[in-house]
């Protein structure tokens, strides 16, 4: 099966979400090679003069509350990105003195100008992705002229990123518009609006619930990402994959798995800064059975050699 955004070609449906502070080259490279369909990086300025790495050929979140900077930022690493997306769903602190992401709503002139500018500067697919709120859905509708798919995380600003996600709000977005949609953050449980209904709000027969519940593999629910994706057209797995790009793997069948030792090995061909790699060391001991002394260990290391000690072969 061929899955597709706009031209480009995915080979699945499950998606790395835009994180910060995880999605570095090293990591991303790793998802992909675990069978992620497409990686993101996290959100970027287009003001930014850092060099990027994109031997992954990712996804490109920018963010930013003017179009400047936007034309000549693509141009220059058009080549080397799958799809360029723009964030409309950062809660932080600093998005709301600078009016970023989920707080640029309300002034959609800004954001037509925004997408505007990205249409013109690239050929290649473009993205928004939304958090919940009263302005999303018209929000979404406007972009449809310019953008080729819609991510949504439907939790509010006050909300960031806990409590309950309202998946019914990401079901009204997605009868909303015509283009494909990607949904973000898959509820712990299934939740009780999809629970026991498909997509045309009918019942489902009790075995097809119960395994939609039931089927995991290792510690991931496959079920319940398929689930979602009844409902819509790509998943972004979004935490449940920090420190565990295994999970790409799992969701897709693939029988490769890879460790810190891959992550490590790749962080040192990027020349990935310490602090970043103990960090990424850290989240690589989620769910290990001695990861309360292995991060103990860790918090103590000093150097990369210290990290490559304390995680061995993991
Ligand atoms: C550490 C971290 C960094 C994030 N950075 C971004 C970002 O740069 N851009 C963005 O659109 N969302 C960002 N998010 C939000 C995720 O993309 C996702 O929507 C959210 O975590 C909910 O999905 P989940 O429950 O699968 O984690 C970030 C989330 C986390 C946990």
């Amino acid at each position: 099966m061929e899955y597709k955004i706009k031209n480009l070609k995915l080979k699945n449906r499950f998606l790395l979400a835009p994180m910060l502070e995880p999605n570095d080259i090293a990591f991303r490279l790793l998802c992909k090679k675990a069978g992620c369909g497409l990686t993101w990086t996290g959100m970027v300025s287009p003001l930014s003069k850092q060099k990027m790495d994109l031997d992954d050929k990712p996804a490109v979140q920018l963010f930013g509350n003017s179009a400047r900077g936007i034309k000549s930022f693509i141009k220059k690493y058009d080549k080397d990105v799958s799809l360029w997306d723009f964030n409309l769903g950062c809660p932080s602190k600093l998005s709301r003195r600078l009016s970023y992401g989920a707080f640029m709503h309300s002034d959609f002139e800004m954001i037509e100008e925004i997408l505007k500018t990205m249409r013109e500067a690239t050929k290649k697919p473009i993205s928004i992705k939304l958090r919940k709120s009263g302005q999303a859905i018209e929000i979404a509708k406007l972009a449809e002229k310019y953008v080729d798919a819609i991510g949504i995380h439907a939790r509010t600003i006050e909300q960031g990123y806990s409590g309950d996600v309202d998946y019914d709000f990401a079901l009204k977005l997605k009868v909303a518009v015509g283009i494909p949609v990607i949904y973000s953050s898959v509820p712990k449980g299934i939740p009780s609006q999809i629970q026991g209904k498909d997509k045309l709000g009918q019942t489902l027969p009790s075995a097809q619930m119960a395994s939609a519940g039931a089927d995991k593999v290792g510690n991931v629910n496959v079920g319940k990402y398929r689930k979602i994706l009844k409902d819509f057209n790509f998943v972004f797995v979004g935490r449940e994959a920090i420190g565990n790009p295994n999970i790409f793997s799992k969701l897709s069948g693939s029988e490769l798995r890879v460790g810190f030792k891959d992550y490590l090995k790749l962080a040192k061909k990027y020349k990935l800064f310490f602090r970043q790699i103990k960090y990424q060391a850290m989240n690589f001991t989620k769910g290990l059975e001695d990861a309360k002394n292995l991060r103990k260990r860790l918090v103590e290391a000093k150097s990369v050699g210290d990290i490559e000690r304390v995680m061995g072969k993991k």
